[in-house]
């Protein structure tokens, strides 16, 4: 028999509902907090800070020590994949990230044939520094892009409204987009089972840009290669837990949730917990769902939004989270708000 984990975000994953709800935040160590702007002033370039293994530990564990969440997402970004293949990446200040597009066969035939994962050593060594150095109740989280969203910057070289490039890239070309994605599932895949071999407790995949795929995409493009990588992980490591964050899922959430794939589901803010809730299968664990510029705004739309949630989840395995990442211009008073509100409502109602 299994131990039953002690981790309430893990309690959650494994479809027991916990109450006051465990709570962290989607790019929880980030700008919006003053000690990560010194860290990252200190590291140089932003591609530096996520391979220097003591930095990035140090701006994984801010958020945690200022506010105390109940997971730490280890700090790295979801472009370091195409630079471990090969491909130039760089982040611009101000204008975010900037990659040489691969747009043909000819390009891709230059990355890496096989997954060059010792370049990715410096992110295993931060999970095992954190491995240690977290609070024995926090959850440590890996994580890492879904092959569409990351494809879909290898392509434009840059971020780009509704992925245009990479969804006429997958029109005219679906050979090689194809190939892309496939490249991408066997690469994440290797790296998601070497996140959890250093220490990662559940991963979190992140399908940001899966509103822009339309139903005649989505399951080539998004569905299918998410779940060949959930697979491949727990083929690997039956242990590893996934959270599927398809920003953009709507209906699609069902379809993740009826195939299985994943062991919790995180909603982005556009969807009511209210009504998308009871349509799930009782055992599958969700995650979200506050709007981040509820978070930015304070004040009673802040607690109106939180409490909304807090009455739709009760009795059902959920994490409480923002419906995508926290924004810069963030008050951090708001979110030791948050945090109270969340976990004093508990106190006040008991289970
Ligand atoms: O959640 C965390 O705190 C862990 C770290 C994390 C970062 N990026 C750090 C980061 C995670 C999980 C990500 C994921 C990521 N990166 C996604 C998917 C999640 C999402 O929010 O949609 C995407 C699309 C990226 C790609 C990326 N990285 C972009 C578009 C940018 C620039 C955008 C911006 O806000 O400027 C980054 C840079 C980045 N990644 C920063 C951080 C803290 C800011 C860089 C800086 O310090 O200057």
């Amino acid at each position: 028999m299994n131990q039953r984990p002690v981790k309430s975000i893990l309690r959650v994953l494994d479809g027991e509902p916990v109450w006051p709800l465990p709570v962290w935040i989607m790019r929880q160590a980030g700008r919006y907090l003053p000690e990560y702007r010194e860290t990252r002033k200190q590291a140089g370039s932003f591609l530096d800070l996520c391979y220097a293994p003591r930095l990035a530990e140090e701006v994984t564990l801010q958020p945690i020590r200022r506010f105390g969440f109940d997971a730490a997402i280890m700090f790295s970004d979801i472009l370091v994949i195409p630079h471990a293949l090969g491909q130039d990446v760089r982040f611009v200040e101000n204008e975010g990230p900037k990659l040489d597009p691969v747009t043909s066969e000819t390009d891709l035939a230059r990355l890496s044939d096989e997954m060059p994962i010792e370049r990715l050593a410096p992110v295993f060594e931060t999970l095992d520094r954190l491995r240690s150095s977290l609070p024995p109740e926090t959850t440590l989280l890996g994580f890492c892009g879904a092959p569409w969203t990351v494809a879909s910057y290898m392509i434009a070289g840059k971020g780009t409204p509704d992925q245009a490039p990479a969804r006429l890239t997958a029109y005219r070309d679906p050979a090689f987009m194809q190939k892309l994605i496939d490249k991408l599932v066997v690469a994440s895949t290797a790296y998601l089972i070497r996140q959890i071999d250093a220490g990662a407790e559940a991963i979190q995949i992140f399908e940001s840009f899966g509103s822009a795929l339309p139903p005649a995409l989505f399951d080539r493009l998004s569905l299918e290669p998410i779940r060949r990588m959930v697979d491949g992980l727990k083929a690997a490591r039956p242990h590893a837990r996934v959270i599927v964050f398809v920003r953009g899922g709507g209906a699609n959430l069902h379809r993740f949730a009826a195939a299985g794939i994943g062991d919790g589901l995180a909603l982005d803010w556009t969807l009511d917990p209210a009504r998308v809730l009871p349509t799930l299968p009782q055992g599958i664990a969700t995650q979200g769902n506050l709007d981040p510029l509820a978070l930015v705004a304070g004040g009673s739309s802040l607690d109106d939004g939180i409490d909304h949630i807090l009455a739709s989840v009760r009795g059902r395995p959920h994490i409480f989270n923002l419906g995508h990442g926290i924004l810069p211009e963030t008050p951090t008073e708001h979110v030791s708000q948050l945090l109270a509100r969340v976990r004093q409502t508990g106190h006040r109602h008991g289970v």
